[in-house]
């Protein structure tokens, strides 16, 4: 165990000497939690393996889930990515900063468990002023995984950090809620065409507006290339039970009859059909935004499991846009339940 010590940084004016003492933590082979602008990570120093060895640890992380490589710019790659393709320099071009991860391939000098054996590495520059400033100070690549226990919803908040890794992280720079709310966009660039293999903050009609032939990964091309990606994810302790958009009906039912067998039900709702159907304390209304609920999506999964829900109907989203990452990670949990 060690003492979990938190800074609060504000993003606009942010305290050189916190930073100082975070690369420190980081150069020392600790672990620091930082926001990004998708999601909390749990920052190590990519190029110390016993460092990275306790990212894995501490998240209780499968050893063949690979982490993702954060640098503060395209010219502090060189450790890590053997080859650009072409199509990354585009994409960086018009993504970085951003909710953007490429995976190529990797050069010698990543340690084996960075990359979980695999020949790629997974990389990406934030958009958020205080990861960039730990980066820069830092000089080389951080490895981040999200800053959760592995298996529950992405920390969006620094007190999700500490419910999670309280002394197991040395550190938590907390700037206040992240504003994408879900994990980058993750691209295979080491084939032609380039390969989504999760879906995030960067929709895809975006990245097709510059890599016209992108396309989703077939189940099978995802196991190969992302391995670690059959375990669960992205799931409450509760069952998530999906509905579809303004179904009152299939609402009604799904509320009722986990009610009827005594459990206690919680719920997410957007469109005002089902949200004028019933309030109540684990009833939440959001905004008919895919911004907002994405904002808002993991920071209310956990606050229902604190509060003893044991079954959270969802409704359903377009599966367009930040919809579809929205709605991937909402298949994801229902599929757990
Ligand atoms: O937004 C984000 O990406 C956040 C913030 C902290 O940057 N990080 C994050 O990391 O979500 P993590 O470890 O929770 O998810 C990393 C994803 C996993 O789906 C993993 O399979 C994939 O990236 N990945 C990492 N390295 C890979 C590689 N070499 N090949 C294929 N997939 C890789
Ligand atoms: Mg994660």
């Amino acid at each position: 165990m060690v003492e979990t010590k938190i800074f609060s940084v504000a993003p606009e004016n942010i305290d050189a000497g916190v930073i100082l003492s975070a690369v420190d933590v980081v150069r020392q082979g600790g672990l620091v939690a930082f926001p990004t602008e998708t999601v909390y990570g749990l920052g190590a120093d990519a190029l110390n393996a016993r460092a990275v060895e306790k990212v894995f640890e501490a998240k209780g992380r499968p050893a063949d889930n690979p982490l993702i490589v954060h640098v503060s710019g395209e010219d502090r790659l060189f450790d890590f990515v053997d080859e650009m393709p072409a199509i990354g320099s585009e994409l960086i071009k018009h993504f970085w900063p951003g909710p953007l991860t490429l995976v190529v391939k990797r050069t010698f000098l990543v340690p084996d468990i960075v990359a979980a054996h695999l020949d790629t590495v997974a990389v990406r520059m934030p958009n958020h002023p205080v990861a960039l400033a730990l980066l820069r100070e830092f000089g080389g690549g951080v490895v981040a995984p999200s800053a959760n226990l592995s298996g529950r919803p992405s920390p969006t908040t620094a007190q999700h950090v500490l419910n999670d890794l309280r002394g197991k992280v040395d550190m938590i720079l907390d700037a206040g809620p992240t504003s994408i709310g879900v994990e980058s966009t993750v691209v295979d660039i080491t084939s032609d065409p380039p390969l989504i293999l999760r879906l995030g903050g960067l929709p895809l009609e975006r990245i097709a507006e510059v890599a016209s032939k992108v396309r989703m990964s077939k189940e099978i091309e995802l196991l190969q290339r992302s391995p670690g990606t059959h375990h669960r994810h992205y799931a409450p302790a509760a069952m998530v039970v999906l509905v579809d958009e303004g179904n009152q009906e299939a609402y009604a039912a799904a509320v009722q009859t986990h009610r009827q067998q005594g459990k206690k039900v919680g719920a997410i709702v957007h469109s005002v059909a089902l949200a004028n159907l019933e309030r109540s304390e684990f009833v939440h209304a959001l905004p008919n935004s895919f911004e907002i609920i994405a904002r808002k999506l993991y920071s209310l999964l956990r606050s229902l499991d604190d509060a003893g829900v044991e079954v959270i109907v969802i409704e359903a989203v377009q599966d367009i846009g930040l919809g579809a990452a929205i709605m991937d990670r909402l298949r994801r949990a229902a599929e757990s339940s």
